[in-house]
């Protein structure tokens, strides 16, 4: 039977090419997103993908969504923690709501996403965790302290859940993607953003295409094997 994957922020950037992704390797999959219905409608309309509406920040509505798709599609399998948000600014200037607003969506939002499944993962005795984390959660970035410190949080959570998840047969693990060449790095000042690319060995933004790869990978049943680790794809900007 095809398996059930749920995609945070999966209509949109990096989440649509995983969604797309998965759909291509046989899953059924639910695509989340917070308020773009254009986006989203559209995204349906061009994949077949059932989108959800639901802010991953709020608990109780993450809960209800993911009992709404659990009824529809199919317990999950698989889960792909990916929405994120920025609010950039150099540390002097960014507002308490910048920092919160970060946190609450990039890390408590991973918290709220895996939650209320977590439990219906442990029963069936299988489950794939991915979290996009980011290259900044493990380098930090110049007007990102609230953004690095989610995406670095990240890496704490699938390490974790990795371990509780293993006699489960639930694997958790991180992707950190570079650049990639989606709305939300075309955001930065493109004299900032062209410097940026002046960083990256390959020369190049990444295509969002090269992270669902790693997401595939990931999520598939022969790699219960990887639990815990992180995949970097950045085109050679940092090595840990
Ligand atoms: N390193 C060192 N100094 C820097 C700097 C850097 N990277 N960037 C800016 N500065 C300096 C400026 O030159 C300036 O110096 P002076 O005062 O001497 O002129 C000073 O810092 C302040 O700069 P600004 O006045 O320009 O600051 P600002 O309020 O306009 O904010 C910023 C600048 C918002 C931080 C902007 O530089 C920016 O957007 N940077 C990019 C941040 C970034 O990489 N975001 C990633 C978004 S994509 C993403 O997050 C996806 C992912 O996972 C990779």
């Amino acid at each position: 039977m095809a398996r059930t994957a749920l995609v945070t922020g999966g209509s949109r950037g990096i989440g649509a090419a995983i969604s797309k992704a998965l759909k291509a390797k046989g899953y059924n999959v639910a695509a989340t997103y917070a308020g773009n219905d254009e986006a989203a409608a559209k995204f349906t309309e061009e994949t077949g993908i059932q989108t959800y509406k639901w802010n991953a920040a709020d608990y109780e509505a993450s809960k209800a969504g993911i009992e709404k798709v659990e009824a529809e599609l199919g317990p999950l399998d698989v889960i792909v923690a990916n929405a994120g948000i920025t609010r950039d600014a150099p540390f002097h200037k960014m507002t308490p709501q910048q920092w919160q607003e970060v946190i609450d969506t990039n890390l408590t939002g991973v918290f709220n996403t895996v939650h209320p499944a977590w439990p219906g993962m442990r029963e069936r005795k299988f489950g794939r965790i991915i979290v996009i984390s980011s290259i900044n959660g493990q380098k930090g970035q110049f007007g990102q302290v609230n953004y690095a410190a989610t995406k670095a949080g990240d890496l704490g959570i699938v390490k974790s859940l990795a371990q509780e998840g293993a006699r489960f047969n639930i694997t958790a693990n991180a992707i950190c993607p570079g650049y990639i060449g989606t709305d939300m790095v075309m955001a930065v000042p493109e004299k900032v953003r062209e410097a940026i690319i002046g960083q990256i060995p390959v020369g190049r933004l990444g295509e969002p295409e090269e992270i669902a790869r790693c997401v595939a990978f990931l999520a598939d049943d022969e790699a219960g094997f990887i639990t815990g680790s992180t995949i970097s794809a950045n085109g050679g900007q940092f090595f840990v």
